[in-house]
């Protein structure tokens, strides 16, 4: 997830030079955000200069100290090739007031401004490049944005642009056509411009735009993703996230979903998409810097999981917004024709890796009908290698690093077989071995127990397998609508789950959750069961108990429960069963009453209407009621929280359990 920084003060107060710092300060603090380039744009003495560099902010610094001027820098003002495209509005601000009605607030636009915008970048479309880094800018090289999320309707604005506006773009990214489209609606007053834009994106985003035409003004505008103000004396900030400024000011301003800001030295006003003011009480935070960068929650875990929606919703929101089918326009070199011609797939993965492999196997079967086999990559890459062409390797490494997927990865290609990495890391290893890329981007993950890349490992493959479905023809039409509406809607469901089973103040596990952590926090031993695509959450929630609470735990396929594990049983055992609606609900219906009559304490994960499962669980983790295949993917939601709370009430330090690496770049 990126980073955004903005700053607006008073010259008369502050300079370009520390404008500069402040910035480079607030993007060091987000920086456990993870980036892979970042670009900082200044307003000074009539022009912006913007510097952006590929690599770490110490690269960034560098270049800046290099003197702004120096290679690798634009200034705007000057003719630049973007300007052969018509100029767009540029009217001077004294003008610009004028036109604006004497709106009061660009009244003030003599001013001179100390005004600037910064930003890390992880990248999802487009290559790492200095090009695609942020702050990105119109054709006339006079508004400049910063941009977090993404705009799923970029492609039909950029041609729409391009066409009725001669603009040119410079990047591969949908961030830039945020910077055109203001450029396009501006007419004086860059919080209007900022409001006709907003109305035609969609996706889910935050953005904060600046225009050499107002030097004293910064507009932001959020759609899902945050966007904080820190209020100062004569001088404010707007960023993704508190830590970035919280060295300057502990008073802050939430902007709320589906509002615009406007920040100038002296103020700051909130506005609905349509203008009308809002009031918004500033709030002062009490965080130390620790619990900044954790977004107020108590680990990286825990705030990891509560930003499993917005991590979804960037992973689905543009490859469903046709609602009709999905786009997967990303994925590289294997394109539709090479995808419409594979008749076999082979999943490979270690670790949670391995069981979003596993919920992938399933929708492959069930709706692309294709033969789908998966295997752990330490002993797929030492098996025979009986793939060649036609058939399709993917390796699934949130990492991209983990040196047995890589091994198994390069052992399938070198067989013949065509090879897709899904990955979260632009960049990576991975990516480099594979014909194709599909990235699930989740952003950084802190927390060694994965949580958000897992989801999104899973939403991905459920795309995957849609695509695959559509171009064999094996779902109706109708079916395929049904289920892209139901992925693009997969967040705000994740969003529900969380709610369901966690404080609203505090986000700490709570409701059922809470409930079934404290019965049995102490127990030596958990059984997870579950049937068909409910076992990968079953195997999946297992692993996240024994990484986080060191608890010894097995997951079993509950139809083979008799042919062993059901001598483990006692009273009291806790039994976990994921009895998510499915064809074989029943059976595990049955499982249930088998482990519950010996004594067990069931811990059920079941859809919200499903009552039959309340008579012989003691607790039931409800999810909301999607497709049958889609269930198992919250049902994940609240054994991840299980097993956090769990692991809090033993003392643990969840971020970082005993022995375990985030990427195991050895064999
Ligand atoms: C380690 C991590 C796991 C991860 C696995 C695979 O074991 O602790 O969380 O699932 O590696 O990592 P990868 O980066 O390939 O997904």
């Amino acid at each position: 997830m990126c980073g955004i920084v903005g700053y607006v003060g008073d010259s008369t107060r502050t300079d370009a030079r520390r404008v500069r710092e402040l910035l480079l300060a607030g993007l060091r603090r987000l920086e456990y955000r993870g980036y892979d380039s970042a670009g900082i744009s200044v307003i000074e003495d009539g022009h912006i200069e913007s510097v952006r560099a590929v690599g770490n902010l110490d690269a960034l610094q560098a270049k800046l100290a290099a003197g702004t001027r120096a290679s690798g820098t634009r200034a705007s003002g000057a003719p630049a090739a973007a300007a052969a495209a018509p100029a767009p509005a540029s009217a001077a601000t004294e003008e610009a007031a004028e036109e604006a009605g004497g709106q009061g607030a660009v009244a003030v636009a003599t001013r001179p401004a100390a005004t600037g915008i910064g930003h890390t970048r992880w990248a999802t479309h487009g290559r790492v490049s200095e090009e695609n880094a942020h702050p990105h800018y119109d054709s006339g090289d006079r508004v400049h944005v910063v941009v977090n999320g993404i705009v799923e309707n970029y492609i039909a604005l950029r041609d729409r642009l391009i066409a009725e506006q001669g603009s040119v773009f410079t990047s591969e990214t949908d961030a830039e056509v945020i910077a055109h489209l203001i450029a396009s609606h501006y007419h004086g007053d860059l919080a209007d411009a900022v409001r006709a834009a907003y109305a035609e994106l969609q996706g889910h985003y935050a953005f904060v735009a600046m225009s050499l035409d107002e030097p004293e003004v910064l507009v932001g505008a959020r759609k899902e993703c945050p966007l904080i103000v820190g209020r100062g004396e004569g001088e404010q900030f707007v960023a993704s996230a508190v830590p970035a400024f919280l060295a300057q000011t502990r008073r802050v301003q939430y902007v709320e979903n589906g509002e615009i800001v406007v920040l100038r030295p002296d103020g700051v006003t909130i506005t609905t998409p349509s203008g009308a003011q809002l009031q918004r009480p500033v709030e002062t935070v009490d965080w130390d810097e620790d619990t900044a960068e954790k977004g107020g929650y108590e680990t990286f875990m825990l705030k990891e999981i509560h930003e499993q929606a917005d991590a979804v919703a960037d992973a689905v929101s543009d490859r469903t917004a046709s609602g009709t089918h999905v786009d997967l326009n990303d994925v590289g070199a294997l394109d539709e024709s090479i995808l419409s011609g594979i008749d076999r797939i082979l999943i490979t993965g270690c670790g949670t890796a391995y069981h979003a492999g596993l919920m992938g196997r399933y929708a492959l079967e069930e709706w692309a009908q294709i033969r789908t086999e998966i295997d752990v990559a330490s002993e797929y890459r030492y098996r025979r290698q009986l793939v060649g062409p036609g058939d399709l390797v993917i390796g699934m490494t949130q990492s991209g690093e983990t040196a047995d997927t890589l091994a198994a990865m390069r052992a399938a290609r070198e067989a013949g077989a065509s090879v897709l990495a899904v990955t979260n890391v632009v960049g990576s290893q991975a990516t480099r071995d594979a014909d194709g890329v599909l990235y699930t981007r989740a952003g950084l993950e802190i927390g060694v127990a994965a949580t958000k890349t897992f989801v999104c490992q899973v939403a991905v493959m459920y795309l995957l397998a849609l695509k695959l479905a559509e171009l064999r023809g094996t779902m109706k039409r109708a079916t395929l609508q049904k289920l892209v509406g139901e992925i693009k809607r997969l967040p705000r469901a994740i969003a529900q789950v969380i709610d369901a089973v966690t404080d609203p103040d505090s986000g700490e596990p709570a409701g059922a959750v809470e409930l079934a952590a404290e019965r049995d926090w102490e127990a030596g031993f958990f059984l997870y069961l579950g049937r068909h695509i409910g076992l990968a959450v079953a195997l999946e929630g297992a692993l996240k108990l024994k990484e986080v609470s060191y608890i010894n735990t097995d997951a079993y396929a509950a139809g083979e429960m008799k042919h062993g594990p059901i001598a483990l049983l006692e009273q009291g055992t806790p039994v976990v069963v994921v009895a998510t609606d499915s064809p074989v609900k029943d059976k595990v219906v049955s499982n249930i009453q088998e482990v519950a009559a010996r004594g067990a304490h069931v811990i059920a994960v079941a859809a919200e209407s499903d009552r039959t499962i309340d008579a012989h669980a003691q607790q039931v983790l409800r999810i909301p009621d999607v497709d049958w295949m889609l269930q198992p993917l919250l049902g994940t939601i609240p054994l991840q929280l299980l097993a956090y709370a769990i692991a809090s009430k033993r003392g643990l330090d969840v971020d970082r359990p005993r022995n375990l690496a985030k990427t195991v770049t050895v064999e």
